[in-house]
């Protein structure tokens, strides 16, 4: 979602904010544009569409100044246009803003009765006019912003800039992540790390209703009672916050490519050498409890849906599994023998948060799985598990997705040993099978080039179903989501058997169907399925291992061969294929791989 990125230094602020803007078009945005003060006064450059147009119009047009605020916009009140690209200002304030606020319709009313117009359709804009309002009436920069956030409602991460205030940049936040970072004789505000890698590895994460007035020589964090407080700095690992591709296509690619090393991190992280599980702090206590509920959005739901079938199976407790916007407003129940497990790549996903919120104080234990250790939602658990995947740029979830299943199954791992379903055998079993995994991925890599060819093919279908069984249901959910985020191309997934009732209809010699089935002990029904498909004149690309695809037999339009591996690692290995089906078939269509249409990284909006 939006970026935002604030200077104040000693050099000329439009390079920085445009090159800082570049490593936050990761997060999605549909519109980008700076602000900085030249001679005293505010001047903005704003365009829409990518950052190349707002760098044309700066080399024709450009911006002096050594202080400035910048903002890629990911829309949401207005359509994408230059007239709603953020800053935003009225008069002497300019504005970038991340979230959402809600009660923006009060303030237009309050605005309109005193005969202020409005330039754009945003809710941001009326922001800006409220605090030159009330700088009008008096108010200091800082009081007029501490005004107007006391009226705020919703989620926001907020930087101003005012004319005549070189040295000034004020930052608030509310639900949408803000980091200072301390520069020597500057300072900088950013949306994330990401965007301020290059300046600093020194970085103060704002808390939930923090105000923070940056000068180059002084941070000064209010909390939201007005009280001065500290925020700890935190150093910042700059190889986890780097972002380049290391010679790929795009960021996606280099994901991809990057699963078996992150995937064995998190492993050798977990068990270290040998084969008892290490988690952090006290652990978790999975007995005594009646259920556990998982809640996640997008790909973290299906992550969440294949760990279901993990830890009923191997530890035998009841799992609910919830998407966040549903599960927030539905109140359900939630007792004191729950364990609530929220998982999130970001840890910033606004729905997932507010799930965990409601969560809080209810469940027996918040668990989080996540990438980003400070986000919100580690931070707010009780014990945030991380899945060590490093920074993920590709809008389209990869290597991020596999580590997640990767802890998850270390989660149902460890519920099953602690409630005495698992022996010290069948745990080296698995703990050995995970250790030999990332080779496995390795061989799964290796089908690139044939994956490649059939995409070529598959780029010319108007829709594509995937089917899969048990465990392989949610990776066939996971697949279509893939296919149909990056390439554009209409996808859905169904649990195999679901097919005769009712998807079957949508059968013929034009709809690719891609099967997810390693010979495991649910093969053979799978391959009814496949002939119930093929009978129809519909096309199977079978992904299986050697054994599957020779027991399928004849008839199979197309097949990709995965290693053997243990059953339960099968989801892990398989997400492979299905990630670089999606990747080439989106290069053959053409399209933006790692900022596709419409789609943000971090969605910190309901
Ligand atoms: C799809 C994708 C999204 C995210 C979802 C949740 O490729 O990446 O569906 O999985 O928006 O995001 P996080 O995991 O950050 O909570």
């Amino acid at each position: 979602m939006c970026g935002i990125i604030g200077y104040l230094g000693s050099h000329e602020a439009a390079p920085f904010l445009v090159e800082a803007l570049k490593r936050l078009e990761y997060r999605g945005y549909d519109s980008a544009g700076i602000a900085t003060i030249n001679n005293g006064k505010l001047e903005r450059r704003r365009a829409v569409g990518k950052l190349v147009n707002l760098s044309d119009l700066l080399v024709h047009d450009p911006l002096r100044g050594k202080s400035g605020i910048g903002h890629t916009r990911w829309a949401t009140h207005g359509e994408p246009s230059t007239r709603n690209a953020h800053p935003h200002q009225a008069g002497p304030v300019a504005v970038v803003h991340n979230g959402i606020i809600e009660n923006y319709q009060d303030f237009r009313a309050e605005l309109a009765e005193q005969g202020i117009g409005f330039d754009t359709d945003t809710d941001t804009e009326t922001i800006a006019l409220m605090v030159r309002h009330y700088m009008d009436q008096g108010d200091s920069p800082r009081a007029a912003v501490a005004r107007i956030l006391t009226r705020l409602e919703g989620a926001y991460g907020l930087l101003f800039l005012f004319d005549g205030e070189e040295d000034l940049l004020i930052a608030a936040r509310k639900g949408s992540p803000l980091a200072v970072g301390h520069g020597d004789g500057e300072n900088y505000v950013g949306s994330d790390a990401i965007a301020l890698a290059p300046l600093t590895d020194r970085i103060t994460y704002l808390e939930e209703g923090d105000m923070a007035i940056v000068t180059r020589s002084s941070i000064e964090i209010r909390d939201a009672n007005g009280e001065q407080v500290h925020r700890e700095m935190r150093k910042i690992h700059m190889d986890a916050a780097r972002v380049d591709k290391a010679g790929h296509k795009h960021f996606m690619a280099k994901e991809i490519a990057e699963q078996p090393q992150v995937i064995g991190d998190a492993i050798s992280h977990y068990f270290g050498s040998g084969t008892d599980l290490h988690l952090p702090g006290d652990g978790i206590d999975f007995n005594g409890i009646s259920r556990m509920i998982l809640v996640a959005c997008g790909t973290a739901y299906y992550a969440c849906l294949t760990a279901k079938y993990w830890i009923e199976k191997l530890a035998g407790i009841p799992v609910e599994v919830d998407v966040a916007s549903e599960f927030r407003y539905r109140e359900p129940p939630v007792g004191e023998d729950a364990i609530a497990l929220f998982v999130s790549q970001s840890g910033e996903t606004a729905d997932t948060l507010a799930a965990l919120r409601y969560c809080a104080g209810k469940a027996r234990t918040i668990l989080s799985v996540v990438n980003v250790p400070e986000s919100s939602i580690a931070r707010e658990s009780d014990l945030a598990l991380p899945i060590l995947a490093g920074t993920e740029i590709g809008v389209a979830s990869t290597k991020a997705f596999s580590c997640q299943l990767t802890v998850l199954l270390i989660v149902a791992l460890e519920a099953a040993r602690q409630r005495g379903r698992l022996d010290a055998d069948r745990q080296a079993e698995i703990v050995t099978a995970l250790r030999g995994l990332p080779a496995r991925l390795n061989l799964a890599l290796d089908t690139e080039a044939i994956t490649e060819r059939l995409s070529q093919e598959l780029a010319e279908a108007q829709d594509v179903l995937f089917l899969g069984r048990g465990q392989m249901y949610p990776l066939a959910l996971e697949g279509a989501l893939k296919l149909k985020e990056i390439s554009y191309i209409h996808a859905e997934a169904y649990a195999s058997g679901e097919l005769k009732h009712g998807p079957i209809a949508l059968i013929d010699q034009n709809v690719p169907v891609v099967v997810m089935a390693p010979r495991d002990p649910l093969f053979d029904k799978t391959v009814s399925n496949m002939q119930e498909v093929m009978a129809r004149g519909g096309k199977v690309l079978l992904i299986s291992d050697k054994a599957g695809i020779e027991a399928a037999g004849d008839g199979i339009w197309r097949s990709i061969e995965m290693p053997v591996v243990e059953d339960l690692l099968c989801p892990i290995l398989y997400a492979i294929p299905a990630q670089l089906l999606a990747y080439h078939t989106a290069v053959a269509k053409g399209t933006d791989v790692d900022q596709p249409r419409n789609l943000a990284k971090s969605v910190t909006v309901e």
